[in-house]
């Protein structure tokens, strides 16, 4: 049996964050070849029903596995928040809470953390529940942040007006003390300028792409994935459920130095 797998790696999302999910880990993994999915004729799910983010998440799945991918990563907290399982049909699915929150707890010295997210994944209390699975004495405070998504889909990182969006929404969970802080949604890296302004250098942040990676890396090395060995270049092609031009422009900038192949629109 051959011990590569050129298939791609499925990479889905609402919209544009879990780019940076895909930026790290076409970074990591240059070898690897990516397929993306933003759903944008849907976006936002962290303002949909469990019930609606559930369906809209299979849907993707299987629009995926229809493209003969190798696994699947819910670059989404929101999607991820509501399909816990590891496998569909066999294909592997991983899920960003969970390496999230191992992460945060990996980084945290008080075991005060933090964690901001859509309404969704805040009501859902998926990292609460986690990180408690993880370590019972860990104490966390969760903040959704509803406007951070349109901010970031807008592309305003470092702008006056997220600078003070931002401070608005830390400043009562900074009065919890944390000392690590999730971004529980993988558009927020696209603001850590201004949300670091406001943490300042004392609080780690932790952002589903780097933690996520950690674990495709164990996988590989464990075998429950198998690289891509060809010796043809990678590929990196990104979907979206909508046309817009203002989508392809921010994704260039949020893959930096990341090049994408090709942009089409699919139908689920
Ligand atoms: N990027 C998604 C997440 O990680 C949420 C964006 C949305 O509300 O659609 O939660």
């Amino acid at each position: 049996m051959s011990n590569s797998d050129s298939r791609p790696i499925g990479v889905f999302d609402s919209g544009i964050g879990g780019l940076t999910v895909l930026k790290e880990l076409a970074l990591q993994f240059p070898q690897e070849s990516f397929l993306y999915l933003g759903d944008t004729a849907r976006l936002p799910y962290g303002s949909k029903s469990p019930q609606t983010i559930r369906k809209y998440s299979e849907q993707n799945i299987h629009f995926l596995e229809k493209q003969n991918v190798k696994a699947i990563v819910i670059a989404c907290n929101t999607a991820s928040s509501q399909l816990t399982e590891k496998e569909f049909d066999g294909l592997p699915i991983y899920n960003v809470i969970e390496p999230g929150s191992q992460r945060a707890l990996e980084l945290s010295q008080t075991g005060k953390i933090g964690v901001l997210g859509t309404r969704a994944t805040v009501n859902s209390q998926a990292y609460t529940k986690k990180i408690h699975e993880l370590n019972a004495k860990a104490e966390v405070f969760d903040q959704a942040c509803p406007l951070f998504v349109p901010l970031a889909e807008e592309g305003w990182d470092s702008d006056p007006v997220t600078n003070l969006i931002v401070f608005r929404y830390l400043s009562p969970l900074l009065q919890n003390h944390i000392d690590t802080l999730i971004l529980g949604c993988t558009h927020y890296p696209i603001l850590k300028n201004s949300i670091a302004r406001v943490t300042g250098s004392s609080i780690e942040l932790v952002d589903s792409g780097e933690a996520i990676a950690r674990w495709l890396e164990r996988d590989f090395k464990e075998g429950r994935l198998k690289p891509n060995t060809e010796s043809t270049p990678r590929r990196i092609d990104i979907m979206t459920t909508d046309y817009s031009s203002h989508f392809t422009e921010v994704a260039h900038r949020i893959l930096k130095p990341v090049k994408a192949d090709d942009f089409r629109i699919v139908d689920l």
